[in-house]
Order: structure tokens, then sequence, then C-alpha cells
């Protein structure tokens, strides 16, 4: 499509009915009470000259070029600031208005470079169609009074530059970067003609608080903040709606290109989970697409000592299959399997899951989500009755009290972050259970009324210990449990509950949270009337990740907090389709839609629909391939898109089962750690040339179309499609919309999807069938999926890993806002500004035990691993605990995890490592681990 331009009301919308009746232009217009007449008048397609104001900011009124007349009102009020009345005639244009305008103008441009031919903007900005729109054809004060045409450009930030000389002080960056971004980054310093907009303290983009979110870029009506991409290729001239393949917010975003190069992405107003917000990474880390160590043709090699050979599709594919072949016919149908990725579109990953099946002919499937969410799924499947979140993003706002626990929104979830923090100013309580002193806890205008600050591996005792309370306190919502749940089971429960095991006293010697915080936050939960529980990978990633998961949807459930909007029980999902890499049958026990392989009937359906034999026995999970590989069953794997050799834990152990195989494939863009261990590489595609859908953690199916053409040639799953044809089981689609036809066809919580209907609807969210034509925003309204409530008791059990003599700190992992995940595609762009090196944060008291000095190296050690970091002394972390992220290859922060992993999914258990911290001399020899930082996961 040409370049898309949205519509843009000027003041935000007013939900409610159309009551208000009034007159503009001499058109009879009805509004909802407290609709500005600026939007009044825009609604009706009347159009009022504007430049301080836009609809997603609240009007400000400082411009006055939005003036208008109303009959029996004196003077001319700003339309942007005025409120519609029953009644009232408006007049936007007469002559005196239109002088008056062109009067704001003059003033402006006299203060402006008159560049507009040359400049960045030229045909973009606000500026120049105002001076059209008012009719200004010349300056009477001239330009050579006092200016600010000399004032500097700070160039600082990598992604976009500020020049102070175009700025007209509307505000809308400051706005943006309080109202919509939540950072409180700018301010507009001094007074009338002397005032500017400051970055903090008067400090450079780069050294202020700015997170480079791009709101206030987006905002800017003139080319003050502009990209540096299209400064430096000019003006895009087309878009094509697409979505953000980094975390499972799922943004949607306007790829704005210039013939056929991707000049920036634009967060698209009407995308269902940002509504025009987007973070650092999906607005302006998409350079890695076209980066350098992309591999684009296919290679194989006998041995993973010789060197890489390229070859064609077709000599890739067969030398692929027949190899497999080989395998299966000496080892048995069991010994190869496939692993799909949740960075891959739902298309792509349920062919891999159909070639495994099918053409594989086993259950030897496992996806990523392993190693994140896979409690989730059990635990929701268990006491709500189906595996996903309960709520929209949007629901946030309908919150009183926001419980986050295991979760760092404004890192790892920013657009949902910027959302919840705006629910907080405006008076929301939070609650934040969490090791560390995550930025929630305090940040401008936010803080936790509570932080529970538990040891890292207690999370079910303190859940118990908040159920405890609201037990045996009174606080259960008697009659939402009677309607809505198994009573019986919940009689069980809370006998279970209060037994004195779980109660705040005793959970605090375990928890260290003290146990009257744990009683104050468990009123504050129960007595709200709407509190809604967010969570992320501190809850899953635990040896009682699925309990924890199960202990939330207790609390939730007894207290009456599921099935409306403002409530529930919500993933923060990791990688941008997580959800639907769920959803498609990527586990060894469940085909599409969650439904268990040993279902008869289930599987005759696909069994009638594939044309092949599907097996009823689950089949292995990754942890129980590497178990097989190492003790010589498991002989040949495809991997789609995961990087096993740095995303696993103990890193030592997914290695030596690696180099056991007799053929490994890598499916993926980069050479990464993987690939060092693969026979055959089958180049990717990034998400610029995708075409399909990823799925987010609201459940929403949001379109990936391509913004250029497969740099590969193939899409990834005429790879697959390929590949299974090759081993003799014919698998083909015209197109990836073909694909999503038998996804509905097979998956009833997807019968009424298809490309056509996302086109027309814009997204999704599943189940989306004939009761729900749609789609489902807010889960279990009138009863839950699986009829009643199921509440489980959750026993708390220690981790084994224990810290000792040898041991005595925990080593917990998170991720930072800059980079992602292993930095595959992050480390590869601009971003690596902000976080060149993993780092290890420690409690002063432990460095200082340890003579550790702030910015020194250390050694980590754990039971089974070694690594190297640079420490960072910080109270963010408690006493006791440290603290990592793992973005860089060759910090090789999985080297020390251990195997524990989630009683019930094998979730590896990242977040509890016992560990021994020491200062090491001499320091480490950068440049060569930084050689082998090339690597990805
Ligand atoms: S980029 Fe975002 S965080 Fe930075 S100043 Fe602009 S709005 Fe604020
Ligand atoms: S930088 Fe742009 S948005 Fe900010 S005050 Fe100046 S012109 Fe307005
Ligand atoms: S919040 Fe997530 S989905 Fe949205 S732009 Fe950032 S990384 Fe992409
Ligand atoms: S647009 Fe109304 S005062 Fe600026």
């Amino acid at each position: 499509m040409t370049l898309l331009h949205e519509p843009d009301y000027g003041t935000p919308a007013v939900e409610g009915e159309a009551t208000v009746d009034l007159e503009i232009d001499g058109h009879a217009i009805a509004v909802p009470p407290g609709t500005s007449v600026m939007r009044a008048a825009a609604e009706a397609g009347l159009a009022v000259p504007k430049l301080c104001a836009t609809d997603s900011l609240d009007a400000f009124g400082s411009c006055r070029l939005c003036l208008v007349e109303i009959e029996g009102r004196r003077g001319t009020p700003a339309s942007c600031t005025t409120p519609c009345e029953p009644g009232m005639r408006v007049n936007t244009q007469t002559p005196r208005l239109e002088k008056l305008r062109r009067g704001v103008m003059e003033l402006y441009i006299s203060d402006h470079p008159l560049d507009c031919l040359t400049c960045p903007a030229n045909g973009d900005c606000e500026l120049q169609d105002m001076a059209g729109v008012v009719g200004l054809r010349d300056v009477r004060y001239g330009y050579a009074g006092e200016n600010h045409l000399d004032a500097p450009t700070d160039s600082s930030n990598p992604y976009f530059s500020f020049d102070e000389s175009k700025c007209i002080a509307c505000s809308r960056c400051v706005r943006a970067c309080d109202e919509v971004q939540g950072t409180l980054a700018l301010t507009i310093q001094g007074r009338g003609f002397a005032s500017k907009v400051a970055a903090s303290a008067g400090e450079s983009f780069m050294a202020s608080e700015c997170v480079s979110c791009g709101a206030c870029v987006q905002e800017c009506p003139t080319s003050t903040l502009q990209e540096k991409s299209v400064i430096e290729l000019g003006m895009p001239t087309r878009t094509v709606l697409t979505t953000c393949a980094y975390c499972g917010v799922g943004c949607t975003f306007k790829a704005e290109l210039r013939g056929d190069e991707l000049v920036r992405m634009v967060p698209y107003k009407d995308g269902g989970a940002n509504e025009g917000h987007s973070c650092v990474k999906g607005r302006f880390a998409f350079g890695y697409a076209s980066h350098p160590d992309r591999v684009l043709s296919p290679m194989v090699r006998e041995s993973i000592d010789d060197p890489w050979r390229e070859v064609s599709w077709d000599e890739a594919i067969d030398y692929t299959a027949s190899r497999f072949k080989e395998i299966q016919a000496k080892y048995g149908p069991q010994s190869i399997g496939g692993i799909t990725s949740s960075r891959c579109t739902n298309e792509e990953v349920y062919v891999v899951q159909k070639a495994v099946r099918a053409a594989f002919g086993n259950n030897n499937v496992d996806t990523c989500a392993r190693v994140c969410h896979s409690p989730t799924g059990y635990g929701l499947k268990q006491t709500f009755g189906t595996s996903a979140g309960t709520q929209d993003f949007r629901s946030v706002a309908k919150a009183d009290v926001i419980v986050v626990i295991g979760a760092n929104p404004t890192e790892g979830h920013p657009v949902f972050g910027s959302r919840m923090k705006r629910r907080l100013r405006e008076g929301a309580q939070l609650i934040v259970i969490d090791p560390r002193r995550i930025d929630l806890v305090r940040t401008p205008h936010v803080e936790a009324k509570y932080h529970l600050q538990l040891q890292p591996g207690t999370n079910v005792a303190v859940v118990n210990a908040l159920a405890h309370v609201i037990v045996t306190e009174g606080l259960v919502d008697r009659t939402y449990v009677e309607q809505r749940c198994e009573t019986e089971a919940f009689d069980g429960w809370a006998e279970f509950i209060a037994l004195p095991e779980n109660s705040p006293e005793a959970v605090e010697v375990v928890s260290g949270v003290p146990a009257q915080v744990l009683r104050e936050a468990a009123r504050l939960y129960a007595s709200a009337p709407n509190a809604a529980i967010y969570y992320g990978l501190g809850v899953t990633e635990h040896s009682q990740g699925s309990t924890m998961v199960m202990g939330m949807a207790n609390l939730a459930m007894a207290t009456g907090n599921v099935g409306r909007e403002g409530v529930g029980v919500n993933p923060l999902r990791g990688q941008n389709n997580v959800q639907g890499s769920c959803d498609m049958g990527s586990f060894p026990h469940e085909l599409p839609g969650y439904r268990h392989v040993s279902d008869d009937v289930v599987r005759a359906q696909f069994e009638s629909m594939w044309g092949a034999t599907l097996q009823s026995e689950p089949g292995l999970r990754i942890p129980n391939m590497f178990d097989e590989a190492v003790s010589g069953s498991f002989k040949g794997l495809y991997i789609q898109g995961e990087d096993l050799a740095q995303s696993d834990p103990n890193t030592k152990h997914v290695k030596a089962a690696l180099a056991a195989m007799e053929l490994v494939v890598v499916q993926d863009l980069f050479l990464n750690e993987t690939a060092a261990f693969a026979h055959v590489f089958l180049p990717g595609t990034s998400f610029l040339e995708k075409d399909g859908t990823f799925t987010n953690a609201e459940r929403r199916i949001n379109r990936v179309r391509p913004v250029m053409p497969s740099r590969t040639g193939m899409q990834e799953w005429e790879v697959t499609c390929a590949l299974a044809a090759a081993m003799g089981y014919p698998m083909h689609y015209d197109s990836s919309a073909q694909i999503m036809d038998e996804i509905a066809a097979m998956t009833p919580t997807f019968s009424g999807v298809s490309f056509a209907r996302l086109d027309e609807l814009g997204s999704i969210q599943w189940p989306c069938n004939d009761a729900n034509p749609t789609g489902t925003p807010i889960m279990h309204v009138d009863h839950f999926v699986r009829g009643l409530g199921h509440f489980v008791e959750t026993p708390y059990v220690p981790t084994d890993e224990r810290t000792n003599r040898r041991f005595p700190l925990i080593l917990t992992t998170g991720r930072i806002l800059s980079q992602y995940n292993v930095g595959a595609q992050t480390r590869r762009t601009a971003n690596v500004a902000w976080h060149p090196e993993d780092v290890l944060d420690i409690h002063s008291y432990d460095a200082e035990e340890r003579g550790i000095a702030d910015g020194s190296w250390v050694s980590i050690a754990s039971r089974v691993g070694e690594t190297t970091l640079r420490a960072r002394i910080s109270d963010r972390v408690p006493h006791g605990v440290v603290y990592t992220t793992f973005h860089h290859p060759v910090s090789g922060a999985n080297v020390v995890t251990t195997e524990y992993s989630d009683w019930a999914t094998n979730c590896p258990e990242y977040k509890v490592t016992a560990v021994q911290v020491r200062p090491v001399t001499p320091v480490p020899d950068t440049a060569e681990t930084l050689t082998h930082s090339q690597g990805r996961v």
C-alpha cells in the first residue's frame, strides 16, 4: 500500500454514549460527554488546524492555532481544551479566526529554519502543513530578530537526532514521554522565548534517563526529533503492516519503505496490543535482518570438523532427508526428532510438528517454550481448563490492585509496562513479588505499596502464605467459589492452606518476607474490587514452576478475580510467538489445540486430514532428547530457530548431546552456537521476510506480512515441506494462508481464523469460532473453560539446589530492555550501545566480603560449571543473591545453570543456582572472548 497516514482526531476518544448534541459549522453532531470540540469536529470530517494537539495525548492548549468561536461566548477558546456542551453552536472557520491563526503561524515561522525543501521531514511536517492550511504567504516580522536558528543538534542517540533549531516548544515530546511511555525523561526548561526541551537535567539524550522508545520522535510535529534513517534514506513512500518479532507483547508496526528499502518502523495506532506505542527493539532494532553475518545459502558438511560447503536447496534437502532415513533405518523410528521455535510463525511451527509426526513418524517434537512457559500451560490448564492468559492487555486499565510476580515489565515487556505504569499513576496499588528491586518498585510517580523481596525459590511458600491469610481471615469470595468452582476441591484446598506451615509466620522463616507484609499484601489483594496478577519467568523457571502457576490461580479463584476486565492471571510471555508455538502442537504429548496424542478421536481426525498414521504415545521432551543422545539412542535432530547450545541449561551436557548425534540440522539466520555441532545449515528468514501469524501473550493472532522477499529464496515452511516430501511424506501448500486454513479446520479455538478475517479485523484473540466470531478478549467470563474452576493443593517443596559453604550465593537471571534473549538479533544492531556485555549484579556486602570492586572481573562457579563476568555493585539485589542477564554468548550464563527442572514440565530451574563468586586476576583477554561472541543462540 502507499504510505499509510492514520487520521489524527486531535484529542483522545472518550468512551460512552453519544448524548451531547451540538452544532459545528452548521453540522448537527452527537458525542459522548467529555469529548473536545476539536475531536467532535474531526470525527465529523471538519478538521481544525492544530499543532500541540494529537489524539494520543491529553490536550494541552499551548499553540493557540485551534481557536474557534462559540456562539454566546466571548473570545476564541482553544477547541482542543474545550469540552462539547449540549446546544453549543461552534464556528471553526471565520475571517477573524483565519487572521488569528495566520498571526500565530507567522510567529512560529519567523523563528524556524527556512529549509523545507532540504529538510528530511519535507512532506511529513505538520508545521509545513499548517502553514499551508492557514494560508500563510509572508512573514511580516522578517527573520532577523532574536531566534533559535543556531541552536545545537544532539545526535547522541544511535537512532534519532534532536535538532533544537527546529523546535516549536509544543511539548508533545515531553507529554509523550510522560503519558505514553511513563519515563518522564524530558522537560521544558526556561520560560517564554527561552523555553526549550531538555532531556533529564539538560544532558544529552544518550546520557539521560531516555529509554529510546521513540514516542517523542513519533509525536514531534516538525523534524526536531527525527529518525536518523529518514535523514539518511529520505522520507518513506509506502507502508506494510506487520508485527514485531521480539517479545510476547506483539506490537503492530507500519513498516515504512522507500522503494524496497525499509526506512523506519512506526507503531500502528490500531495495533490491538500496542495502540501506537513501541519500545527501542521493535521500533529501531531491525537492522540485523540485513547484517552481513546472515547466512543466505544452505550448507552441509560430513563432520563437524570439516569446513562448511555451500550447496543448492535441492542438495541440502536431499542430503538431510537421506541422512535422517539412514539413521531411522539403523537406529529405529524414535531416533530422530525436531524442535520448533517461538520466534517462527504459527504456520512455520505447525508444519514442523506435522513433519515430525507424519514424516518422521514419531512424537519427538518439542519447543523452546519448554524452557520458559511450559508450566503456564500445565498450571492454567489444570485449574482453569486452558493453557493461556485470561485477559487482554487493555484490561489492566480497570485493575485496582496489580500484583507483579517474577516479571520485570518495563524491561521485558516494555509496551505493556508503559500501559501498567499509566494505570499505577492513575492510582492503582502495586504489589511486587521479586527477589530484585525491579524498576516498578520505585520509578517516577510509581511506588509499590509492598515489595515482597523473597529468597529465590520460595515463590510457592509466599503464594501459600497469601492464600492462608485470605482463607483464615475470612476474605474468600464465597459466592464466587460456590457458583464458579468445584466446592469439594475448594474445601480440601482451604483445609490444606490453613495449615500452620502455610502461615505468614512460618513462611517468613523460609522466604525472608516479614509476616506482617505478607498479611497486609494478602488483605490488599483480596479486598480490591479488581485485582490482577501478571507474572513472568521468575514464576515458571523453577522446580515448582507449575505448582506456583496453580497457586496463583487458586488465589485468583478464591477472591473471585477471574472472568472480567481488570482481574485475572496473566503470563507475560517471553518470545513473540510462545503462545502460538504451544497452540500449534509443538509438545511431544499434544496435537494442535492442546489435545493429547492418546485421544483416539482427535488422533483419528488428524490421521484422516494428514493421511498418515500417528503415534499414540508421547514423544521425547528436549531434556530427554539430550539424555538419550548422550546414552546413544537418539541420533538426529532438526532444530528450527533455536540455539540450544546457548539457551538451554547446563551447556556442557547440551554440547555433549549435540556432539553425540549423527545429524544435527540447524535452520536459523546466523551460524549460532548450536551450528558448531551441525552437519546441515538451512538459512532461515527474518520476520521482515515472513508471511504468516504470531500469537502474543493475550492470545492475539497478528499478521506478519512480508516487507521484503525472502533473502534465501525460500520461506521456512517451504523448506520443511520439501524435507518432509523428500522423506516420503508429500506435504505441499500453495501459501501460508492455506496452512492457516488447515490449522483452523483442525483446531476448534482457531476455527474462525483466516488471513482474510485477520485482514478484516486487524487481529483476533482466540478462541475465535461460531460462538465468538470476533474473538475473545477476556476468558472464563460466565464459566471456566473446564466448567468449574479447580483448586489444587500446592505444598511448598524447597528446591534441591541448596546453598552451602562452597556455593553460598544464589544466582538468578533476567533480561534488560535493549537486548533480547541470547542477543542474536539485538547484538547485531546499534542496541549494543546500551548493553555491550552482561554483568553480574552483586550486593555491596557480598562484594566487600570477597574483595570485589565495582567493574572488576569475577569468576562465577556453580556445581556444573564456571564462567567469568564483570561485577557491578548494586543494591537492587539483596544480600546473598547475585543476578545476571544472558544476552551475550561470551558470558555463558548457562554454563553454570543446573539441570534441575519443574516437576511437571521439565522447564529448567534457571532462576535458582547456588554459586560462589570470586575476583579473578589477571583480567581475561576481552579481545579473545569477544571474537567468540559472533555466535548466537
Ligand atoms: S525516546 Fe521515549 S523515553 Fe526517550 S525521551 Fe523520547 S519518549 Fe522519552
Ligand atoms: S521537539 Fe518536537 S515535539 Fe518536542 S517541543 Fe519541539 S517541536 Fe514539539
Ligand atoms: S514491547 Fe515487545 S513487541 Fe512491542 S516493540 Fe517492544 S519488543 Fe516489540
Ligand atoms: S492544538 Fe489546541 S492549542 Fe494547540
